[in-house]
């Protein structure tokens, strides 16, 4: 029950997690009087924080980062860093990361299983428009536009770093465009597919500006997420997280 509970914290969180409990278990094993050598302490840690991991349901990206990163905090320890290395990656963590803690939206992205379904829910007529609401690194926008060059796709990002990753991304894709700014304020109606991967805050007021703006005949896509108290016409299941799915709207 807790453990099923846990699984739903976002891997950051779960990463975090087991790194906390491996170091308070290395913590109890040095106060009961065990005597090693530092790097076998940095190993323990390592062990912990992958097995913790595992039970926690991350990935394997996760896993590996997790076994390297007691190593990394020891080659860094008491090395002369100079300040500004610190402040200048601050900066560009806030950068990729800040908005997710104003709009409540983190980055993560959706799985190339997820990209494969949505090109099933791309229309077949040539020059249709498809837009991604919160388009992160442009993983989706760059893979349908690369398998549907008669289509027209737009990424809108609100991070700054994350949009410059996801415009050199599609710079090369001339049916590809990125634009900065907030998907509040970016008008609808000239899009045929509305696709959206956010968190349950803001679908309700999504769902607001959908049913506002998108013309009848158009789709709307949300990855995972449920508008509260509207059913989907289809859900289909994607690789990736626990109940990682495309809910489909016809409107
Ligand atoms: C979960 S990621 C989804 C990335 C991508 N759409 C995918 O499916 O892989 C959500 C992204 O939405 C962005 N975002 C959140 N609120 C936004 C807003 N109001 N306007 C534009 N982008 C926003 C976040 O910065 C983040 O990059």
């Amino acid at each position: 029950m807790l453990l099923s509970l846990l699984h739903r914290l976002p891997p950051v969180l779960r990463a975090l997690l087991a790194q906390g409990l491996a170091f308070a278990g290395v913590l109890l094993l040095a106060r009961l009087g065990l005597r090693l050598p530092g790097i076998v302490w940095v190993l323990l840690q390592a062990v912990g924080a992958v097995f913790l991991s595992r039970a926690l349901a991350l990935e394997v990206r996760w896993i590996v980062l997790q076994a390297a990163l007691p190593f990394l905090a020891r080659a860094l320890w008491g090395l002369a860093v100079p300040g500004w290395v610190y402040l200048v990656l601050f900066v560009a963590l806030a950068l990729v990361f800040g908005g997710g803690l104003l709009t409540r939206v983190p980055l993560y992205h959706a799985s190339r299983d997820a990209w494969a379904k949505l090109e099933g829910l791309l229309p077949d007529r040539p020059g249709f428009a498809f837009v991604d609401l919160g388009c992160g690194f442009g993983g989706p926008v760059a893979h349908l536009a690369r398998v549907r060059p008669d289509g027209r796709f737009t990424g809108i990002e609100a991070s700054p770093l994350t949009w410059l990753v996801a415009w050199l991304r599609c710079l090369p894709l001339p049916n590809a465009s990125i634009r900065l700014g907030s998907l509040w304020r970016a008008e609808l109606a000239a899009f045929d597919v509305a696709y959206a991967f956010l968190s349950p805050v803001p679908m309700a007021a999504l769902w607001a500006k959908v049913r506002r703006e998108l013309k009848p005949g158009s789709r709307f896509i949300s990855h995972s997420f449920e508008v509260p108290g509207e059913t989907p016409q289809r859900t289909i299941p994607v690789a990736g997280r626990d109940g990682a799915r495309l809910l489909v709207w016809e409107l």
